[in-house]
């Protein structure tokens, strides 16, 4: 043993371990998806998602300022529609006074500097369960008659005080759709976080559960992509950056490094990675059953996100893991 070199040396305590780290995480970046739905003092648990809740405006109002206070920035929103209100033009998603424009007014009054993040996609309001409208003829989810009602949705919800707009839809073209019409209105700073590279996954069970939104009919794989796929999603990268999104967002997380990773290869815009319901869900159940330490394998999995290259990260960890970090 001459000369060895000795990687073990940079190892040797926490001090040099913490000096020579290559990425960091912190509670500045984390984005916490939130459930609403109507009424008051409601905090409904998710059965599948362990220690996530519907909440109602006012409960909504309650769970934003904490997260605020533990330096989480920005909060992803997502209405559970009464299914009384859903129809197969999801009309509702258009009503000015409806819950989602309600509750981004509300929050902004209260924390004009939490920034809020929307979604764009009609299954919440759909009564088919699907992103897009579809043909009732042939089952085909029709992309440029969606795209008319997403880019409405758009402007609605960037009126109302959202920050950034999520297109989660995964039509062709809607990027560039959406900043037309927003652009159009003089709505020139609400930013775009388009769901560049989102996979027809069945690790959004828990999620659909949240919202009662799965299809009612077939799957999502005509506008979801094959989970077989990377260099397609390096087109869609290249399509939503060309279009003018600001940031290029990877979904689900965990199984998808390799993506962000490539993505991250071939873009200067910033990267989000969505460690969503299903991945949640698994660290939640394997805890639950003492086979896993939930907290610790929580933060190694967000720490793997920041690895491949993203630079922030949606997840239901969001309050837990902020509480944690910020004690460290
Ligand atoms: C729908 C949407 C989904 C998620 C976010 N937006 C589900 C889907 O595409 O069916 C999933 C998020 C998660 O599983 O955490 N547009």
């Amino acid at each position: 043993m001459e000369n060895i070199s000795r990687p073990r040396r940079n190892r040797k305590t926490e001090a040099v371990r913490r000096m020579v780290r290559e990425t960091h995480l912190s509670s500045h970046d984390l984005i916490a998806p939130l459930f609403l739905k109507e009424g008051k003092n409601i905090k409904e648990p998710i059965s599948s998602m362990p220690g996530i809740f519907r909440h109602s405006i006012d409960e909504l109002v309650l769970e934003c300022k904490e997260l605020y206070q533990l330096g989480v920035p920005c909060v992803a929103l997502f209405p559970a529609i009464e299914d009384s209100l859903k129809d197969a033009k999801a009309t509702e998603a258009l009503n000015p006074q409806g819950l989602y424009q309600r509750a981004i007014k509300e929050i902004k009054n209260a924390l004009p500097d939490l920034l809020i993040m929307t979604d764009i996609a009609l299954d919440p309001y759909s009564s088919d369960g699907h992103d897009g409208l579809v043909d009732p003829k042939t089952g085909e989810i029709l992309n440029d008659q969606t795209l008319e009602i997403l880019g409405k949705m758009a402007v609605l919800q960037a009126r109302s005080g959202a920050d950034i707009l999520g297109p989660s839809d995964m039509m062709d073209g809607r990027v560039g759709y959406i900043r037309d019409m927003l652009d159009e209105e003089n709505l020139i700073n609400t930013s775009i976080m388009s769901y560049t590279a989102k996979y027809a996954s069945s690790f959004y069970g828990p999620f659909r559960d949240a919202l009662s939104s799965a299809p009612k009919k077939g799957d999502k794989k005509t506008y979801q992509m094959d989970y077989a796929n990377v260099r397609e999603a390096l087109r869609e990268a290249y399509l939503d950056e060309s279009e003018g999104a600001d940031i290029l967002m990877v979904k689900p997380g965990l199984p998808y490094l390799d993506v962000i990773n490539t993505i991250r290869d071939n873009t200067t815009l910033p990267i989000a990675a969505y460690n969503v319901s299903g991945e949640y869900a698994m660290v939640k159940a394997a805890h639950e059953k003492g086979w896993i330490d939930g907290e610790k394998v929580m933060i190694e999995m967000l720490w793997a996100f920041k690895r491949a290259g993203s630079d922030m990260i949606l997840t239901y960890f969001a309050k837990e893991a902020a509480r944690l970090l910020n004690h460290k």
